[in-house]
């Protein structure tokens, strides 16, 4: 188990957890990783090298010279691939359905939670993800399932990127995408989305951020005193 605070945060696209986990590390001064961009870097590699994110056995060709590292600098998580910072082009709606497919795949899976595994061993950090709390960090006491309705998830998603003025997908559009993704992630056969037993179940769909932040700060404060 690692000597340091690893915090773990797992549940459906939009459902508010990078924006809660990004406030918890900043309160607590402790690091964030986003592992969900780096299976869309994994994605995003795929198809540079001309592999179908369905294609596991073109995967597994690729899979060794996929160079995916996180590193961190003034503005936050940066991403290289093959030492290329690719964070600013991992956020469209074609990585959003690769890196789920591309998720699907075990010996993906393993090698991207083995380097997430490496990051919880030295330092303090606040992990986003599908499966942290069920399988990179299982042992961690400080687990989270954080979600909220469809509609609502998908309303968040349409207005995030209306106000980066994009507007090339209608909200049923949104929805229908993060339905597909929901049941990609969902239903997978190895390390689906599911809640761990022992993780705090946080619904924000009636919650303000600043009230979700409350809840998942004081849950952790509370396991820290249980702790002493
Ligand atoms: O969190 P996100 O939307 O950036 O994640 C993109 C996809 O990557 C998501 O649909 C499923 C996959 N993913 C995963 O399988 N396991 C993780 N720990 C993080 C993301």
């Amino acid at each position: 188990m690692s000597e340091h605070l690893n915090i773990a945060i797992d549940g459906p696209s939009g459902a508010g957890k990078s924006t809660l986990a990004k406030a918890v590390a900043k309160e607590l001064n402790i690091r964030y990783l986003d592992t969900g961009s780096m299976y869309r870097a994994m994605a995003l590699y795929a198809m540079r090298r001309g592999v179908g994110v369905t294609d596991e056995a073109g995967l597994k060709t690729i899979l060794d010279d996929a160079d995916i590292t996180v590193v961190y600098d003034a503005r936050g998580q940066r991403v290289l691939l093959c030492g290329e910072d690719v964070t600013d082009r991992l956020r469209t709606p074609e990585l959003s359905m690769g890196a789920s497919t591309v998720s699907a795949h075990p010996c993906v899976r393993e090698k991207l939670a083995r380097l997430q595994r490496e990051v919880g061993k030295n330092y303090d950090v606040v992990m986003d993800g599908r499966d942290i709390t069920t399988n990179v960090l299982p042992e961690t006491k400080y687990k989270f399932f954080v979600t909220a309705s469809p509609e609502v998830r998908a309303m968040r998603r349409f207005n995030e990127m209306h106000a980066r003025g994009d507007a090339s997908e209608t909200y049923e559009q949104v929805l229908a995408a993060l339905k597909i993704r929901d049941h990609n992630d969902s239903t997978r056969s190895y390390m689906p989305l599911r809640k761990a037993e022992d993780a705090m179940l946080i619904d924000t769909s009636e919650l303000s951020i600043d009230e979700a932040l409350n809840t998942l700060l004081e849950a952790i404060r509370q396991k820290e005193t249980e702790q002493k």
